[in-house]
C-alpha cells in the first residue's frame, strides 16, 4: 500500500497541449497540478525584476537562496507567486519567455528547482498529482506510476500557439517556437520517449480526445501496479 500520491508524469515540447490537457486531467481525477515550467518562468522572472544578467550564471546562482517562490497545486487556480508579487500573468510575458531557456540550462537551477518539485509533489493533499514539464518522465520523477510523452507535430503545435496569442503574427509565433524549441532542446531532451515513457500524440486528436487518451494510458498503468 502507498502512501504517497500517486504521481503522473508528463513531458512534451512547446505547443504540444501539455498544460491545458494536464491541468484538465488533474481536474478530472481530482489531482494537484503542478506545472514546473512555471517555476523557470518565475525565475527568469525574478532574475529579470532583480536586474541580473540571465547570462551571468554565477549572479542567477547567487540568487537561487532568496528566491522565495510559490506555485499552487489547484488545478482550478495554479496561481505563482514570487515573494509578495502575484506573477501568474507575468511569467507569461514575451520578455520572460525570451530568458528562460538561459536560466532553466544552469544545472545549479535545475538542481534547485527538482528538489522543490519532488517535495511538493510528496506533500499534495490529494490521491494523484500531474507533474508536467521537460524532464519529469526523466529527472524530476522517472520512478512515477505513470509517465507520458505529449507530442504533436511541428505544424500542428504552431497552429495551437498562434490561436492562443492572436496579436502576434503567426510567423513571430512559429520563429519564437522553433527557436525555444532550439534552445530547450539543448538543455534536456524531451522531444522522444525514454524507456517506459507511453507517447500520446495529439497531432490529430482535438482537446477532448487527448484527455482522453492521457486518462487511458492512467486507467493502464495504474490498473497493473
Ligand atoms: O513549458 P513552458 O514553456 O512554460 O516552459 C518554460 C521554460 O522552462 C522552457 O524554456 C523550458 C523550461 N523548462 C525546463 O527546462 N524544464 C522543465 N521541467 C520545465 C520547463
Amino acid at each position: 500500500e502507498s502512501t504517497h500520491p500517486l504521481v503522473v508524469a508528463i513531458d512534451g515540447p512547446a505547443g504540444s497541449g501539455k498544460s491545458s490537457v494536464s491541468r484538465a486531467v488533474a481536474r478530472r481525477l481530482g489531482y494537484g497540478y503542478l506545472d514546473t515550467g512555471a517555476a523557470y518562468r518565475a525565475l527568469a522572472w525574478y532574475v529579470r525584476d532583480r536586474a541580473i544578467d540571465p547570462a551571468d550564471t554565477d549572479a542567477v546562482i547567487t540568487s537561487l537562496p532568496a528566491f522565495d517562490y510559490s506555485i499552487g497545486t489547484d488545478p482550478d487556480d495554479p496561481a505563482v507567486s514570487v515573494g509578495a508579487d502575484d506573477v501568474t500573468e507575468a511569467i507569461r510575458e514575451p520578455a520572460v519567455s525570451a530568458i528562460v531557456s538561459a536560466v532553466a540550462r544552469i544545472p545549479a537551477v535545475r538542481a534547485h528547482l527538482t528538489a522543490l518539485f519532488r517535495s511538493i509533489a510528496a506533500g499534495v493533499d490529494r490521491p494523484g498529482i500531474v507533474v508536467e514539464g521537460r524532464d519529469i518522465t526523466t529527472v524530476v520523477a522517472p520512478e512515477a506510476e505513470v509517465r507520458i510523452l505529449l507530442t504533436a507535430s511541428e505544424q500542428a503545435r504552431m497552429a495551437r500557439r498562434s490561436a492562443e496569442i492572436s496579436t502576434q503574427s503567426a510567423q513571430t509565433v512559429a520563429d519564437q517556437l522553433r527557436s525555444r524549441d532550439r534552445a530547450d532542446s539543448q538543455v534536456v531532451e524531451f522531444m522522444s520517449a525514454a524507456d517506459g515513457v507511453n507517447t500520446v500524440d495529439s497531432t490529430h486528436l482535438d482537446f477532448e480526445q487527448t484527455i482522453g487518451a492521457v486518462i487511458e494510458v492512467i486507467n493502464t498503468r495504474t490498473a497493473r501496479t
